[in-house]
């Protein structure tokens, strides 16, 4: 190392590991996500006892949004200052990237000035393609076919709550969704199972969820009756009718969901103990009763503060991997 080379990340020196994004479920391992899951808990322990953890000191988060977010945004943004480091906000109607700048010139431009990236979009191609240009790890804040960060939260929160999700039963009731591909992929590797159930013509495509031929047998079932998908499991779990993107098709949705709202016939079919989450945001009276999801057995607010303690732990994985 010479006087120039001096202070340049480990990330780009010479020999160093090959870059790690998080832009789908499946790009961690179990193991990682054991480590994960405790090293959030270590992190959320620190914040709610007011003691610094420090980092990622001088490091920097861009975070790109071509979709509108208040947690996604709240807890990185939050998250990154905690951990000592600052961050960039950038909207497509802000940047050049929102004026044709091709996204792979994107990628190699803020990656030589940020240490890591988040990026809410839309295509899953998208983020893939500025990952393959990028120097740095990028995350996935949410695309039309994956949420990650929200199920690690959801994970986390469940285990916080309940004890291990190994062996548990999660019904998903709604759309065949970003949520929904991302929670199968969850279950495959945390070894838990899913019910499924969505209306017609609005299931789970497999090759989307890229679960197609990944999954052991049984590991989740479909059924037509949302009530019946939640007969003895453990977590109830929906979201919105109409994702970002498909504004379009609100009305026709809301016509196909009508039957497809969390209600308490749903939550009474599920175990005595069993959780009720969102990802939020939610609109009471569509895809859940606001009996549901203000009653006893939600814990969307844990859920959603949560993302934060987990996105800290998996940003500080992503640069400096594991601190044992
Ligand atoms: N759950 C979630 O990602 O929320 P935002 O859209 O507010 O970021
Ligand atoms: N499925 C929803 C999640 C919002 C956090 C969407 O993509 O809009």
């Amino acid at each position: 190392m010479n006087s120039v080379t001096q202070g340049i990340p480990s990330t780009i020196a010479k020999g160093a590991p090959p870059v790690r994004h998080y832009l789908q479920f499946s790009d961690l391992t179990a193991d990682e996500y054991r480590y994960l899951l405790e090293r959030s808990a270590f992190i959320k322990g620190k914040f709610k006892t007011f003691m610094r953890h420090q980092t990622l000191v001088d490091r920097t988060l861009a975070m790109i949004f071509e979709k509108a977010s208040t947690r996604t945004r709240v807890s990185f943004e939050a998250g990154m200052y905690q951990l000592g480091g600052s961050v960039v906000h950038i909207t497509t109607g802000d940047s050049q990237m929102g004026r044709s700048e091709p996204i792979e010139d994107s990628a190699r431009v803020i990656s030589r000035m940020a240490d890591l990236v988040m990026i809410r979009t839309y295509e899953q191609t998208k983020i893939e393609r500025f990952a393959a240009y990028s120097r740095v790890p990028v995350i996935n804040g949410l695309t039309n076919e994956f949420h990650p960060c929200q199920i690690l939260a959801d994970i986390f929160t469940y285990i916080e709550h309940r004890g291990p999700i190994q062996g548990k039963t999660v019904a998903w009731v709604g759309d065949g969704n970003n949520m929904a591909n991302t929670w199968l992929q969850a279950a495959e590797l945390l070894d838990f199972n899913v019910h499924v159930s969505t209306p017609s013509g609005y299931e789970v495509n497999e090759e989307t969820a890229r679960i197609a031929g990944k999954l052991s047998a049984g590991r989740y079932k479909t059924y037509s009756n949302p009530v019946d998908a939640c007969r003895d499991v453990d977590l109830v779990t929906t979201d919105v009718w109409t994702s970002m993107g498909f504004e379009a098709e609100n009305e026709t949705r809301r016509k196909a969901f009508a039957t497809w709202c969390v209600n308490s016939e749903m939550m009474q079919a599920a175990k005595a103990n069993a959780l009720f989450m969102h990802c939020l945001p939610a609109h009471r009276g569509e895809e859940v009763s606001a009996e549901v999801i203000d009653g006893p057995q939600s814990v969307v607010w844990d859920e959603a503060e949560n993302r934060m303690h987990v996105q800290k732990a998996l940003m500080e994985f992503l640069l400096l991997g594991r601190i044992d």
